[in-house]
């Protein structure tokens, strides 16, 4: 059998409970929000400044920004309510900000946050979203049904690349 180094089987362990307790979970449970940053600002924010600002090292001057209050953001809670994921849907279609706290990645937190902006996009009679996806993250992108769209190029430090999808062919 494989060894796994302590870290790797903590975060093994908890993506089994993770997975666990949304199996178990009631579909209200099992939740992703969507409201404006008035409403989710206090819980959204905490997790972007881990993820973007800790973790990836992105200035925190970049982090947030004039289009927040504009946006249509997601919360995804675990089942016991703790806010563990973010993202936000510009008027534009832009999405962007997608994020999911370490402990609870690789569970389909990220894509059940993603699938609720393309809802949302769809609800607001967008035809087309576009987001600026970190190279690392493609694969994510790509199965929701995204297409990259240009070149790779430097943002913040990390390189990304555009990616579209047609919302209206969307499932
Ligand atoms: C990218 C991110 C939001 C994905 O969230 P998540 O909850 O871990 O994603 P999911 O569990 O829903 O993954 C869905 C699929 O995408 C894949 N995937 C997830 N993250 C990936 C990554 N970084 N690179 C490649 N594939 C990835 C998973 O393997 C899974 O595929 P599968 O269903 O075939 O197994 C999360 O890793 C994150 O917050 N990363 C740090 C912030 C970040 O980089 N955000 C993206 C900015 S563009």
């Amino acid at each position: 059998m494989k060894n796994f180094p302590p870290y790797s089987r903590q975060i093994q362990q908890r993506r089994r409970t993770v997975l666990f307790m949304l199996s178990r979970a009631r579909p209200d449970e099992r939740v992703v929000r969507i409201g404006s940053w008035a409403a989710f600002r206090a819980q959204a924010q905490p997790i972007r400044f881990q993820v973007f600002v800790q973790e990836q090292q992105v200035p925190p001057k970049l982090e947030l920004d004039e289009f927040d209050a504009i946006s249509a953001h997601a919360l995804a809670l675990d089942p016991a309510g703790k806010p563990v994921g973010t993202g936000r849907l510009l008027p534009d279609g832009h999405i962007g900000r997608v994020a999911v706290l370490p402990p609870w990645r690789n569970a389909g937190i990220g894509a059940r946050i993603m699938r609720a902006l393309l809802n949302e996009a769809r609800r607001q009679g967008l035809s087309t979203v576009e987001l600026s996806a970190q190279c690392h993250a493609r694969r994510f992108y790509e199965n929701l049904g995204f297409t990259a769209v240009g070149s790779v190029y430097m943002e913040a430090g990390i390189e990304h690349i555009v990616m579209r999808m047609d919302v209206s062919a969307a499932t």
